[in-house]
């Protein structure tokens, strides 16, 4: 029996404006994972996923719609293995679903790791990072592919997508990030979950009705991500709190704020934290919070008095 996990993760900021080829930057949350455990069948059983949690069971061989079944045979294609082994592998997750933590990425970077390892041929991040976005894609339609990057990487990332170009699709550009002084992150989540592709594609039919005003938008998204990177590198975390309430202000101008984000936001922010902002898609799922250590239980004592369903803490360092 072996095990395999991947982490799940927040973006910091750039989201919705990465889609339209801006940067954005994700942070992985190591101790909230998800884990894909394979163990050997009995001849003749073929490749069996289990989600226990949900309680759910797919046959790879006969299952093949589904989006982890047509992760598991594309992961079997790229380690060249003509045979579909008998396994069962069982999926299960600490993140909660479609909340903007990445639960979806993390299950299926954790079962591509489990399958590959099991096989004896171990694929590396990039690797990862490209089958997850392959199957993400069933799922979103036109993923930036930050999810899939940040959890296979398993490091603060800057992202910017690859630009889809004549000769296929061009690989996004992904920088290791510096963070030049230790944070905390409260993550309060709303507990209405708001599957990404809906924001997503309202967004981008606002894009298309007005243009001018939403590039403009994105633009301003992109400008903030680059002043985060150097506040990051710099230590700067007050400035860094400033920087994520501006971006606040525009994921407002979008329309995918949501009351319930503006009201753990601003209790947030009422509790002393330098900066807070929905994380995700929006229309409800997660928003964070920089704090100083000091302040960090105080502020997640006023998001989950403002509703939250839960709170996570995080250090990022
Ligand atoms: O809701 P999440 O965490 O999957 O994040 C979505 C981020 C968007 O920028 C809104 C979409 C994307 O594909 O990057």
């Amino acid at each position: 029996m072996l095990t395999a996990s991947a982490p799940g993760k927040v973006i910091l900021c750039g989201e919705h404006a990465v889609v339209y080829g801006k940067p954005a930057i994700a942070l992985p949350l190591a101790n909230i994972r998800a884990t894909a455990t394979i163990e050997h069948m009995p001849t003749g059983s073929g490749l069996i996923i289990a989600a226990p949690d949900i309680g759910e069971r797919w046959q790879v061989s006969k299952q093949s719609g589904h989006a982890l079944a047509i992760l598991a045979k594309q992961t079997l294609d790229q380690l060249g293995s003509k045979q579909m082994p008998d396994a069962l592998i069982t999926l299960r997750s600490a993140i909660p679903v479609a909340s903007g933590l990445g639960s979806g990425a993390a299950l299926g970077a954790a079962l591509v790791r489990a399958l590959s390892q099991h096989l004896g041929t171990p694929l590396d991040p990039a690797q990862v990072s490209r089958l997850v976005y392959e199957s993400e894609r069933v799922f979103h339609g036109t993923p930036s592919g930050i999810d899939n990057t940040v959890v296979s990487y398993e490091q603060a990332i800057w992202f910017v997508r690859g630009q889809p170009s004549n000769d296929g699709v061009q690989l996004p550009t992904i920088e290791p990030l510096v963070i030049g002084r230790q944070f905390a992150l409260v993550i309060g989540d709303t507990g209405v979950r708001a599957p990404t592709h809906v924001p997503v594609g309202r967004v981008r039919q606002q894009w298309q009705r007005n243009p001018q005003q939403y590039d403009t938008y994105f633009a301003e998204i992109g400008q903030i991500a680059n002043e985060v990177r150097h506040a990051l590198a710099e230590g700067d975390i007050v400035r860094l709190g400033t920087l994520l309430n501006q971006n606040q202000e525009l994921l407002q101008l979008l329309g995918v704020s949501s009351p319930q984000l503006e009201q753990l936001i601003t209790a947030a922010r009422a509790a002393g934290c330098w900066g807070a902002k929905l994380s995700g898609g929006g229309d409800g799922g997660i928003m964070l919070a920089v704090v100083d250590d000091a302040k960090q239980e105080a502020v997640a004592r006023a998001v989950l008095d403002a509703g939250a369903t839960r709170v996570f803490t995080t250090t990022i360092n």
